[in-house]
């Protein structure tokens, strides 16, 4: 098979790295980088330290509003995708690079691969809930995390082509966060296990409001350990625009980090006392390494995570956010629900048995 695969923002960096590696075993892929996440510290780190093959193509599209960072996006995928006509197109999660790559495909007549297909948190205010559901509904390969995702799917009518895999941010988190020691990371952040939050934040909802920031930041500064922060550059310029830096230099347990490596991330997550976050993957990732989370929403995709105790949603409330934090525990039972670390491998061979004349 000739597989183009279409990558952009930093999540999706951590989807593509096994799939990558899955699929170039047996298959050509071309791996275009749309540009909507371009600082080193959010792209090219991500590349080095999980062993992504460059890109073929950087599209260097970078930021801007919706509208346009699409249609850019969209504009030039289909001019390589007329360039050299693959047999699928590989799209991952919910970003506007998921929704370029797969339009531009679809509209051509290529069949669209959707990784982490049927997730929904039934918020259509979030621009990643509007860019799941059209990627869905346009995607001729359907590839679930969860059962509650091929549940959804089945709720809006969508059966065929749909695949249950897994979740392929663990096969990534079994491949590289395993083994990996995390006490220099530790000690470089002056922490030891169980003595911190981690916290990130990154939402349009979450960030772009001052109330809602300036309510999590106080919400912060009330916790009963340190909350290393790392924190996202959309954030760090609300902060500054909303002028929120003097309220945060008045909260000494608050430690803003810069954006943080994949390794460095998950090695201060697990042994974090507990995760604070308005991230999708991230609250997936404390799942998998057995860390509680609170989340900083009002709804969630990973509702397994809920369910078992290990997720609480807090909203952006200052006091809920701190008695959500108070009243956290450690639940006993941790169930494999997002497979077994191998979803990369379910992944290409669905595609080899669609496109590749695999039975
Ligand atoms: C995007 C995705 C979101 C995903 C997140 C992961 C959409 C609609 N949102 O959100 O689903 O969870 O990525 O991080 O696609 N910026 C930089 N440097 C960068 C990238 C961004 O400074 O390398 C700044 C820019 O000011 C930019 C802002 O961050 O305007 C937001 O970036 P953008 O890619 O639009 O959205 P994210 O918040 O990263």
């Amino acid at each position: 098979m000739l597989i183009t695969s279409v990558v952009g923002a930093r999540p999706q960096f951590i989807k593509a790295a096994p799939v990558c590696r899955a699929l170039r075993a047996g298959h050509e892929e071309v791996l275009v980088h749309s540009g909507q996440h371009y600082d080193h510290g959010m792209s090219a780190v991500f590349f080095e330290q999980l062993g992504i093959p460059e890109p073929d193509v950087d599209l260097a599209v970078g930021s801007g509003g919706h509208g346009k960072q699409t249609g850019e996006m969209l504009a030039l995928i289909e001019d390589l995708l007329l360039q050299r006509r693959p047999d699928a197109v590989l799209v991952y999660g919910d970003t506007n690079t998921t929704l370029a790559g797969a339009l531009a495909a679809a509209k051509l007549g290529i069949p669209v691969v959707h990784v982490e297909a049927g997730l929904r948190s039934f918020d259509r205010t979030m621009p990643e809930e509007i860019n799941r559901v059209l990627v869905d509904h346009l995607a001729e390969l359907l590839l679930c995390p969860t059962a509650v995702a091929v549940r959804n799917l089945a709720a809006e009518g969508v059966t065929e082509g749909v695949e249950l895999v897994g979740d392929v941010m663990l096969d990534t988190a079994r491949f590289f966060v395993e083994g990996f020691d995390g006490a220099a990371v530790l000690a470089e952040h002056g922490v030891e296990p169980r003595g911190y939050y981690l916290a990130t934040l990154h939402r349009a909802a979450t960030s772009d409001d001052p109330e809602r920031l300036a309510s999590v930041v106080r919400a912060f500064g009330r916790l009963d350990m340190p909350v290393l922060w790392a924190v996202h550059p959309r954030t760090a310029k609300n902060l500054d625009g909303f002028g929120l830096r003097p309220l945060l230099e008045t909260l000494p347990g608050i430690v803003p980090l810069e954006p943080l490596p994949y390794l460095e991330t998950n090695a201060l997550l697990r042994d974090a006392a507990a995760l604070l976050t308005d991230s999708g993957g991230m609250q997936k990732e404390a799942y998998f390494l057995g860390v509680p989370c609170v989340t900083l929403r009002d709804t969630t995709e990973w509702v397994e995570t809920v369910d078992f105790g290990w997720n609480t949603l807090a909203g952006t409330d200052e006091d809920r956010i701190v008695a959500a934090v108070a009243g956290l525990t450690y639940p006993p039972v941790h169930p494999d629900v997002y497979g077994d670390g191998h979803a990369a491998q379910a992944i290409v061979a669905a595609m080899e048995r669609r496109f590749g004349g695999v039975t």
